[in-house]
């Protein structure tokens, strides 16, 4: 599909932290249009082995077209990043990278609803299988429900007036697209000079909730540990703080030696165990001032990696 459009981020620090070699075993479980995946396939030349993954078909189909030159070297599925496990052989992978959240094509197709710049269906799924839209959370989730959630995901402090609002104006007519959310939060909340979109933190929860991301990355850091061998790397770029929380909590929990339970770490309470990473850099790296320059949207990426133990 020529018209998916995405510049992959931080590709030289991925490849510098996977060292992807010939013959090596890879996994991408957010292949997108492929760009980090044809870095891997190329730095592992001439037989490195690529499996993917993406819960976008449009990410997939696209994958496949841009990964034509290495045909033979790649397997994509369709799915959830946390059924890699499934069919990835465990302990098969020296490398795994893992560039969360939505790729520019997208956020830049108005037809997926998930830019409250262009006007769409309020749709945003990833994958398009799915039956829960955002549609469906505007119009049917209970206000003090979208409260919680604008806040918990959002990190929007307006976010009862702005539930309230969407309640009175749904009792009216049900919300079918984005530009109609857009344009009630920013009556809302006028921008006041700031460059920031008023809608942006509603959006970013709304597409948060309708793609389960947080409990997805949970499980997807799980089966991307699976799938690693001993000594195999693990790379993941993550947008935002939440998801970068939920990043830092997997490393340090799997990187301890002991576990323990209750939720709350009591010395006497705790059961000895072998960590099972390690970090390679305690602080996450950012890209340099040239891509962030080149690439407005790398601006935000954080890369943090563990090696499996
Ligand atoms: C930032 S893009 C990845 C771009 C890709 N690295 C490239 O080089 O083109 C993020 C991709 O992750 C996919 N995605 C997000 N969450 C996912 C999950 N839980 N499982 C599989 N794919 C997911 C999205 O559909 C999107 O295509």
């Amino acid at each position: 599909m020529s018209s998916y459009v995405h510049k992959p981020v931080m590709v030289a620090e991925v490849l510098a932290a996977l060292h992807p070699r010939p013959g090596g075993c890879y996994a991408d479980g957010t292949i997108g249009g492929g760009g980090h995946a044809a870095a891997i396939l190329d730095a592992s030349s001439p037989n490195g082995w690529l499996h993917g993954s993406d819960r976008d078909g449009a990410a997939v189909e696209a994958a496949r077209t841009r990964l034509a030159e290495f045909v033979g070297r790649f397997e994509i599925r369709q799915g959830k990043f946390g059924e890699l496990a499934d069919w990835v052989p465990a302990g098969s992978c020296a490398g795994v990278v893992l560039d969360l959240g939505v790729s520019s094509a997208q956020l830049d197709t108005p037809g997926r609803g998930f830019s409250f710049q262009r006007d769409g269906p309020l749709d945003m799924r990833m994958d398009m299988r799915q039956s829960l839209t955002a549609a469906e959370l505007v119009n049917e989730t209970a206000a003090d429900e979208l409260v919680k959630m604008f806040w918990e995901l959002g990190g929007e402090r307006q976010s009862r007036r702005i539930a309230r609002a969407i309640e009175q104006e749904r009792s009216r007519s049900r919300f079918e697209t984005t530009m109609r959310l857009a344009g009630l939060i920013e009556r809302l909340i006028p921008r006041h000079g700031k460059s920031t979109h008023p809608a942006t933190k509603v959006f970013q929860a709304l597409r948060l909730a309708v793609n389960d991301e947080i409990g997805s990355l949970q499980c997807g850091l799980t089966a991307a540990l699976t799938v690693l061998k001993p000594g195999g790397q693990l790379a993941v770029i993550t947008f935002h703080s939440l998801e970068d929380r939920v990043v830092k909590d997997f490393g340090r929990a799997r990187a301890r030696d002991y576990t323990f339970t209750g939720g709350v770490d009591v010395p006497e309470l705790r059961q000895p165990r072998a960590p099972e990473l390690k970090w390679l850099h305690r602080k996450a790296l950012k890209p340099g001032a040239a891509e962030q320059a080149a690439n407005p949207r790398s601006r935000s990426a954080q890369l943090r990696v563990f090696e499996k133990i």
